[in-house]
């Protein structure tokens, strides 16, 4: 299953924006090029080592990994490319913090001791191209497919996927598992890791009232549903020496998710000193949110305007040319995750940095072009799950 369905949010053989389409110059007159060197200016953040740049590579599952979770060659070169063409940091796919927690074939694990060395040698490579290097946390919950996992588990009792409830125990053994993954990561070589709160996964099964239907003190109240969210917070924090960087993934919308709530719980995010940056998920930085209470001020607009305290914000959401990154963060972002835009061009950042009016290829693109920019035959066959993206055999 990918991370979303086909068609719900894919680029549709889209055809870039203009270029400059907030404050162009009128028609007839060349098109205004806005400057790109803010998107090249290094990132302090609360903890350990600045980025040093501003154009992050998105977390993107590529089902490249061994059956086992441990490194593959492939996803080796797909990653250690991204960092070398630019990337200020380079996150890892969702990687899995529990066996049980796997959500996709050929998913990167970090449950186990098993996966340090490959952890190892993908941190390393990154981190000698010079970027920072993130691993982001993940357990599916009751998106785990059953094929996968046998039974999956979730925050409640769920009649489509067939996931239970876990039990309190298990909720305590989940908190655990994030926090050792970390210090897996940590003890692997990466600055840091990103705890996937987005796209319906466990932790956003949580926070989200619909899906959650517990009665205990995960369940019920916004602060019990973000209960599990800042105790695996806080027990990374623990676990991890004091200059390992912790993110944050959050989505606003979908999987029954309010955008009020979720706002609530992105200022508590950046106010809590723990986190170095918090991403949000918006799957397009220009749309409109769903909710009609919303619907005065675009979406990425209800995080911006959040007091960040030491917290970065980023954003992610069909950036896909140097003048929309350089635009969102005109907007107020501090960075920008990019995701489809980096697997057209390995180098998207550094062409970015050369032309501030760099456009990628249209899509759909060949799977020579997405193969020659470093993705294995298995991960070009994923991408056909988006849209429009890769081109059929003629
Ligand atoms: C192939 C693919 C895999 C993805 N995998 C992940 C993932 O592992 N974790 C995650 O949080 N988001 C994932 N996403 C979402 C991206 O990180 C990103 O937020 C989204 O693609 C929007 O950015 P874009 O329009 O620049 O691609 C994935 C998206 C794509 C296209």
């Amino acid at each position: 299953m990918p991370e979303q369905p086909v068609g719900v949010f894919g680029w549709g053989g889209t055809i870039p924006r203009p270029i400059g389409r907030a404050g162009g110059k009128p028609s007839g007159a060349p098109p205004y090029i806005r400057p790109v060197s803010d998107l090249f200016a290094p990132l302090t953040l609360a903890h350990g080592p600045a980025a040093p740049n501003r154009v992050w590579l998105a977390p993107l599952t590529n089902t490249q990994s061994h059956p086992d979770g441990t490194l593959s060659d492939e996803e080796l070169h797909w990653l250690a490319l991204r960092a070398r063409g630019g990337h200020g940091l380079t996150m890892t796919c969702a990687a899995h913090v529990q066996a049980g927690g796997q959500g996709f074939p050929g998913q990167l694990g970090v449950f186990s001791d098993d996966h340090l060395p490959g952890l190892t040698r993908l941190a390393a490579a990154v981190k000698d191209a010079g970027s920072l290097a993130s691993l982001q946390l993940h357990h599916a919950g009751n998106r785990s497919p059953r094929e996968l996992v046998g039974q999956p588990v979730g925050a409640s009792d769920d009649e489509q996927s067939g996931a239970r409830a876990m039990t309190l125990d298990e909720v305590g053994q989940l908190v655990e598992d994030f926090a050792s993954a970390a210090h897996r990561a940590e003890r692997a070589g990466f600055d840091g890791v990103e705890l996937h709160g987005a796209h319906g996964y466990v932790l956003a099964q949580f926070l989200s009232p619909e899906v959650n239907q517990r009665t205990d003190e995960y369940g019920g109240s916004l602060e019990n549903r973000a209960r599990l969210l800042f105790e695996v917070l806080a027990a990374v924090r623990a676990r991890c020496g004091a200059d390992f960087q912790v993110g944050i993934r959050l989505s606003p919308e979908r999987f029954g998710l309010r955008l009020g709530e979720i706002r609530d719980v992105a200022a508590q995010v950046l106010l809590s000193d723990d986190v170095d940056y918090l991403d949000m998920s918006l799957w397009d930085v220009a749309k409109q949110p769903k909710e009609e209470a919303y619907q005065d001020r675009p979406l990425m607009d209800w995080f911006t305007d959040l007091d960040r305290g030491t917290t970065r914000l980023g954003v992610a959401g069909k950036l896909r040319t140097g003048q929309e990154a350089a635009e969102t963060l005109e907007r107020g972002a501090d960075f920008v995750m990019v995701g489809r835009a980096a697997i057209l061009h390995h180098d998207f950042p550094d062409q970015v940095r050369r032309d501030g009016g760099f456009v990628p290829v249209p899509t759909p693109v060949t799977p020579d072009h997405l193969t020659a920019e470093g993705l294995s035959p298995v991960f070009v066959e994923y991408m056909r799950n988006w849209r429009g993206f890769v081109a059929d055999a003629s």
